[in-house]
């Protein structure tokens, strides 16, 4: 199929705006790491990530995010490229060691200012906000991290404080961000911080993670923010790669795995029921107390839901890789994740197939029925070798990143489509929108090499440029 042409894509966004539900939230998204740098500045703490990243080999270009976007040294403009973008509402997170170098006691001045000036500028510019209390960054000086079961307590402490301190100016409240591949690539795999390679007996992790959300909801909520409060899972499509039985039954075992495991707690108030043949892998995870499952599955005011591909499971260990890096530990497993060929990918590699959003979508209503409270899709977006052009009249700087454009747009389509037919996703009381992310930052493990941003980044400079993608969602936001 040809790309689009530019007023192909324009009439697209004129048409998703005037389908956007009245009081639909359009928003994006950006993580505290990923974009703050200032990593030594007001007393800050060492997360597991600042370690991480000075390990050798651990980051694809090597680099850290001592400096990442320079966000922390440039508020005042990213937050007008929010205003001008004319959306509603912006995703960001507290860097936890930012406000608690230790992980525990007062909140640290200096980072509180930050944050106060970040909500003072977000109010003048009439965004609303989202708030993520972690987005990864554990204190290093946590012992164990999230292995350890005293971390959640640490947490729900970290969220009392934060709470009582900025409970009357925050829109809504995430507790946790993807605890899926916290545990997953953090502690199962390695390939995220702390490089943990457990495999099966990384569980733990995923519960106490679970348990720190359901601790941390009660805090807010005793601390009397008036936002409301949710959790931000990361869900994925699960398919097997042949009709064969093994593979049918390994794409079973990986979606309790990446999705029922994080899921069903939260909304059902107990762990799913592991496949057959399969209970030895889970018997880390113990016995779980009926007061932990209370915890953890606590009625939400809303949940958050971060979309980006489907996975694809086949029998029998192939290829040592993940989504976004090489993992020797992926290897040794007695299943792996195949190719979509038949999809064009981004620059990930991740298959673009917006159908399987509303497959997401689907199976959350089928999954969860009434207890599922409003959703928000609090991630959404793709990373493409973006360049800044010069254009040649006005010298101005462009970045004509076109593919992202229809990622998105066929995304977005997907789940008003989705939630507004006639399928069990119309049952979902969809609210909002946030795209993944603002600006180019640093990806995790891909360090600099993935850029997500809708406004480009120089990472040697710090100069912002805003994607014709933005401009497109900017019209998106006009067209309501
Ligand atoms: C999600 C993370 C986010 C970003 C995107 C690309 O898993 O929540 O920080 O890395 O992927």
């Amino acid at each position: 199929m040809p790309a689009p042409t530019p007023e192909e894509r324009r009439e697209l966004a004129r048409d998703l705006g005037s389908r956007l539900p009245a009081g639909f939230v359009l928003g994006a998204a950006t993580s505290a790491f990923q974009i703050e740098g200032a990593t030594h500045e007001g007393g800050r703490g060492e997360s597991v990530w600042d370690a991480f990243t000075t390990q050798p080999g651990r980051i694809l270009d090597g680099s850290t995010a001592d400096r990442a976007t320079d966000h922390f040294h440039r508020v005042d403009e990213d937050v007008e490229l929010l205003r001008t973008l004319g959306i509603d509402s912006y995703r960001f997170s507290f860097a936890w060691p930012r406000l608690q170098p230790e992980g525990k006691g007062a909140l640290r001045q200096a980072g509180v200012d930050f944050y106060e000036r970040l909500l003072d500028r977000l109010d003048a510019a009439g965004l609303t906000s989202l708030a993520t209390l972690f987005h990864w960054d554990t204190p290093n000086a946590l012992e164990g991290g999230w292995f350890a079961r005293d971390t959640a307590q640490r947490f729900g402490d970290f969220a009392h404080l934060m709470g009582e301190r900025f409970g009357d100016r925050i829109g809504s409240w995430a507790t946790i961000n993807e605890p899926a591949t916290v545990t997953l690539e953090g502690y199962a795999l390695g390939v995220h911080a702390p490089g943990a390679t457990r495999l099966f007996n990384a569980l733990p992790a995923a519960h106490h993670l679970l348990l720190g959300h359901g601790i941390a909801v009660q805090a807010l909520r005793a601390a009397g923010v008036t936002g409301g409060v949710g959790i931000v899972n990361v869900h994925s499509p699960v398919v097997p790669a042949t009709d064969a039985e093994t593979d049918v039954a390994f794409a079973e075992l990986f979606d309790v795995l990446h999705n029922r495991i994080f899921a069903d707690p939260v909304l059902l108030g107990s762990y799913p029921t592991v496949p057959e043949g399969f209970e030895a892998l889970f018997s880390a995870l113990g016995e779980v107390s009926t007061a932990d499952l209370q915890l953890i599955g606590q009625p939400l005011d809303f949940y958050g839901l971060n979309y980006y591909a489907p996975t694809r499971i086949a029998a029998g260990s192939g290829a040592a890789s993940t989504p976004d890096g090489a993992s020797a530990a992926m290897a040794s497993l007695p299943f792996h994740l195949a190719a979509w060929p038949e999809y064009p990918s981004t620059g990930f590699g991740w298959p673009i197939a917006p159908e399987y959003f509303g497959t997401a979508l689907d199976e959350l209503a089928t999954r969860y029925g009434s207890v599922l409270p409003p959703v928000f899709i609090t991630e959404n977006g793709a990373s493409f070798p973006d360049a800044v052009e010069f254009d040649p009249a006005t010298g101005e700087r462009q970045v004509h990143d076109g593919a992202r454009i229809d990622y998105l747009a066929s995304h977005l389509d997907a789940a008003l489509r989705a939630t507004s037919g006639g399928g069990a996703a119309g049952a979902i009381d969809l609210r909002g929108y946030y795209v993944w992310s603002l600006l180019d930052n640093f990806e995790w493990a891909a360090g600099y090499t993935q850029r997500f941003g809708l406004v480009h980044v120089d990472f040697a400079d710090f100069t912002r440029t805003p994607k014709d993608s933005y401009r497109w969602l900017r019209l998106v936001a006009e067209s309501r």
